[in-house]
């Protein structure tokens, strides 16, 4: 997703840009470029692909001065190419800018612009905006970026530079998030945080609607009518090195291996002496759960996944009717709720915009909204009633794993949080659970010890183009997390199929050698599954199966068994997601791909 760097102050600005946008990488982008403002004269540098490939260019070229905006793209309008990258700027060459979001309006703007003698250069709806600042402009930087502000319908984060003001830069918000760092003489705009953290942990995250106009000496802050807002500034503690490798080859792998302190580190201060939950950071109102009638978990993409088991624990333990959707679809479907519903929003990054946007519709309708993020401070954070976040620690990989286990760490919690509260589960079998759960970071980690044999197998099978992954109940709901992850990072054709449907259609595809992941160990329905995996065994495929450590009988059906240590089986996704992350790992670097940066992905997906 794209990302957007600012600069002003005393250092070379090329060189402030080219590294934020390097820390930004990691949402995933197609193409980069900057502007800097030097002697009366906005120089623009951009090419698609790589940043090395814009660095390639300034090598050649350097753009000297101390002001300049900078941008990584993820195309919206416009194909991917050196004429859409961003900064844009008008036909006078007054003004550039970087833009982040979609301005839904463009074609109308575009029209209007055109009839008046604009000339466009790109297909973006970004070009739009830098024409209107040229044809608005008045002389006052600020009251003109208000004028543009209000001609246009969308989301945005702006930042923007003109040549008749060199000093200072003006950034504007509406849904993308937007920060500004200070610092002795010099200050900073981003889209994401860890862009400045080299340079400064004071920030002021601007609010929905907010502007601020940068200097190198302060920044100043109003809405988007042009009204002075207050502002105080925030302190980062964050470990800058914690997002760094540390050792691994890839993001994604040593995500994968910080799993346990991850489930630790989510657990922490959640779990009391005497066997109850302890979610201090709700603030239910009085009576909320006991009018409660339904929950709606609404997510995207793995957090979509994380909601399924959710929802069967939920039911399961608090026996409330869960539904589960996808924030795409639940924004626009004729939801039925009442005033008994909690809705639940899951996000690793807090940014996404369909989940965002599910939120705003959901508390619009006068529901209460929890979210279960993993940044502090996301829009989805500061917008929803309560917050439960996960402590996973930043994740740069592109495919998200510890975000996934510490979101089914929060909705375990939830769930027994929500059964106790309403007398549908016992106390001793809820002091069960959460005991259980308190082993999990230790048997997490035997699980990755079963690294060595996956990487043999994804070695082995990194060259089909189909595998099949199957298992029921919450086997299943993990076995479409692990299809997903194959997808993503090695281009491998991957279906999840609920085993009982095998024989419904997707057995027709089951043929000699087709890898089949079948997932076994939910204990009551382990001889169904045991069926339903002789099924494909009977069409030749070559079947890996996960199961207990004691489960003598599974390898007799199939070719290879990866034993997991044992735990309840309720807590099975926790622990089976890992192998399943692995093989997808390991069939990428066998594949030879991008691992933390998988083609045409992002990390954050913050348009709708
Ligand atoms: C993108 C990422 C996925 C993620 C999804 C939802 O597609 O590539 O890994 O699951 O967005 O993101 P969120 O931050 O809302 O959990």
């Amino acid at each position: 997703m794209c990302g957007i760097v600012g600069y002003i102050g005393f250092r070379d600005a090329q060189n402030v840009l080219i590294g934020g946008l390097r820390k930004l990488e990691y949402r995933g982008y197609d193409s980069a470029g900057i502007a800097v403002l030097d002697s009366g004269r906005i120089e623009i540098q951009k090419s698609v692909g790589r940043l090395a490939n814009l660095e390639d260019r300034l090598g050649g070229r350097p753009l000297p001065g101390h002001i300049g905006i900078g941008h990584t793209r993820w195309a919206t309008h416009g194909r991917p190419s050196d004429e859409n990258a961003h900064p844009h700027s008008d036909c006078s060459g007054r003004f550039a800018l970087v833009h982040n979001g979609i301005i839904e309006n463009y074609l109308a703007l575009r029209e209007e612009l055109l009839a008046k003698g604009h000339q466009f250069t790109s297909e973006t709806d970004t070009e739009v905006v830098a024409h209107l600042v040229e044809e608005l402009y008045n002389g006052d930087f600020l009251q003109t970026m208000v004028q543009v502000g209000k001609r246009l319908r969308g989301a945005y984060a702006l930042l923007v530079m003109a040549k008749d003001h060199p000093g200072t830069l003006i950034a504007m918000r509406k849904a993308s998030p937007l920060v500004v760092g200070q610092a002795e003489g010099e200050h900073f705009v981003a889209s994401d945080i860890p862009a400045l953290l080299e340079y400064t942990r004071d920030v002021f995250v601007l609010e929905d609607g907010e502007l601020a106009v940068v200097t190198k000496d302060g920044a100043s802050f109003y809405t988007l009518s042009g009204d002075p807002v207050e502002k105080e500034p925030l302190h980062v503690t964050w470990d800058a090195v914690a997002a760094e490798r540390g050792g691994y080859p890839h993001f994604m792998l040593k995500e994968i291996h910080e799993q346990p302190k991850a489930i630790r580190d989510t657990l922490l201060g959640r779990l009391t002496e005497d066997g109850q939950v302890a979610l201090d950071d709700l603030t239910l109102p009085e009576g909320f759960v006991e009018k409660l009638d339904r929950v709606h978990i609404v997510a995207c993409g793995t957090s979509w996944h994380a909601g399924l088991v959710g929802k069967a624990v939920m039911e399961k333990l608090a026996r409330l009717p869960v539904e589960v959707d996808i924030a795409s679809e639940y924004r626009y479907r004729d939801v039925v709720d009442s005033d008994g519903t909690w809705v639940i929003v899951i996000s690793q990054s807090g940014e996404t915009a369909d989940t965002l946007a599910a939120l705003r519709m959901a508390k619009q309708r006068g529901r209460r909204v929890l979210a279960i993020t993993n940044v502090v401070g996301s829009s989805v954070a500061r917008e929803a009633d309560d917050v439960l976040i996960t402590w996973a620690g930043p994740e740069i990989a592109v495919a998200s794993t510890k975000a996934y286990t510490t979101q089914l760490v929060v909705l375990y919690l939830v769930a027994v949080y929500l059964g106790l509260a309403r007398g549908t589960l016992q106390a001793a079998e809820a002091r069960d659970i959460l005991s259980a759960m308190q082993d999990l970071p230790q048997l997490a980690e035997q699980v990755l010890d079963t690294a060595p044999q996956i990487e043999r197998f994804a070695k082995r099978y990194a060259g089909v183009h189909d595998t099949f992954f199957i298992g029921r109940g919450l086997d299943y709901s993990v076995a479409l997390e692990g299809a997903l992850k194959l997808k993503e990072i090695s281009y491998i054709h991957a279906e999840a199929y609920a085993a009982g449907e095998l024989k419904h259609g997707t057995l027709a595809l089951i043929t000699e050698g087709v890898p089949v992941i079948a997932l076994a160990t939910q204990t009551e329905l382990y001889e169904k599954t045991l069926s339903n995996i002789k099924e494909v065994k009977a069409r030749d495929a070559f079947v890996l199966g996960l199961t207990w450590v004691g489960d003598d009988d599974l390898e007799k059906s199939v070719d290879e068994v990866i034993y997991l240590p044992k735990t309840l089986p309720l807590l099975a996704p926790i622990l089976t997601v890992v192998p399943l992350q692995l093989l997808a790992y390991y069939a990428a670097v066998a594949r030879g791909n991008d691992v933390d940066k998988p083609r045409n992905l992002a990390k954050s997906v913050t348009v709708e």
